[in-house]
């Protein structure tokens, strides 16, 4: 019979995809468990000591450029609220609000912060100051013109994050104009002496996953140079670096590390780095708890 046909391949279906799940969720499980079990707790002390070795003596690249859009929505939520309260204590975004993001790629991370600020501040007087050394990912950013896959690789981009930031065509998703027009890009190198003329200090200061691309003593220059941009009251976002330079540098400097969900907004941005991290100079090890710099060590926000 039709229907007793159907209703029992109904079943069926139901019953393969409840296998799937069960799979599904088995091997996430197992995975979750290998990496905070076997890599890092019981592997801890090799993967330290593996990992300062290869630091120490590995070739860095200057040419990665991986990025995607909404990389880490804790981040966001720390820069909507507790940057933006210290940045200005009265009502929130009130006044003229000026980012420089270095190193930004193909301009991903840029519309990321652009989009949030400006819904959630619809009145808010945005400007950003976005560079990258490399001149095609310049001109990529500049296009704002992106395929789908490109946007939704994000583990974190939501229909919201889409409708809001893009308008549909039959070339791919095209960042608003309204968006655009708040964002400029141009060509610059962070190890370029003359850096430092070229951009206004800012309110909020961007410089993400690219200084462990760098040779320690060029990261320090860049980290330097870019930190010069900061104005007298500012936040600077600083993830992608060599743990114990960001400790050392950030120390002398004066930066205080902004303590709001810092280990989850730290595991979000380590969610995409191998589990056997000890192998690439730019794994980063697990958040632990047991240090006593740990929130100096670990937050990605610092404030002055
Ligand atoms: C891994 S991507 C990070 C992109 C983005 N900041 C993010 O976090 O998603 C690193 C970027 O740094 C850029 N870069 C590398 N060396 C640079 C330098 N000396 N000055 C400016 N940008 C640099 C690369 O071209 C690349 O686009």
């Amino acid at each position: 019979m039709p229907h007793s046909g159907n209703h029992s391949g109904h079943e069926s279906n139901s019953r393969c995809r409840s296998n799937g799940d069960a799979r599904g969720f088995l091997r996430r499980t197992y995975r979750s468990l290998k990496r905070t079990v076997l890599h890092d707790t019981l592997l801890l002390p090799y993967g330290v000591r593996k990992h300062r070795a290869l630091r120490q003596s590995v070739d860095r690249s200057q040419t990665a450029t991986y990025t995607s859009f909404c990389r880490s929505p804790t981040q966001l939520e720390a820069l909507l609220g507790p940057v933006l309260d210290h940045l200005d204590p009265g009502p929130p975004a009130s006044k003229p609000l000026r980012i420089l993001v270095f190193a930004c790629s193909n301009g991903a991370e840029v519309y990321t912060l652009a989009s949030a600020l400006m819904r959630r501040y619809p009145g808010i007087d945005l400007h950003v100051d976005a560079s990258d050394v490399s001149e095609e990912m310049v001109r990529k950013a500049r296009s704002g013109l992106y395929t789908r896959d490109e946007v939704l690789d994000g583990d974190h981009v939501s229909d919201a994050f889409v409708d809001f930031t893009f308008d549909r065509s039959h070339e791919g998703l095209r960042v608003k104009p309204g968006i655009k027009s708040r964002v400029t890009f141009a060509r610059a190198d962070l190890l370029d002496p003359g850096l430092t003329d070229r951009f206004q200090t800012a309110d909020i200061v961007v410089v993400q996953n690219v200084l462990f691309h760098l040779e320690p003593a060029a990261a320090r220059t860049a980290f330097r140079r870019a930190c010069g941009r900061l104005k007298e009251r500012a936040a600077l976002f600083v993830d992608g670096m060599d743990l114990d330079l960001k400790l050392e540098l950030t120390r002398e400097l004066g930066l205080t590390p902004l303590e709001y969900k810092c280990r989850e907004i730290y595991r979000e941005s380590r969610a995409h780095h191998p589990v056997a991290w000890w192998n690439y100079y730019y794994g980063a090890e697990p958040y632990l708890v047991l240090r006593r710099d740990r929130v100096r060590r670990y937050s990605t926000i610092f404030l002055r």
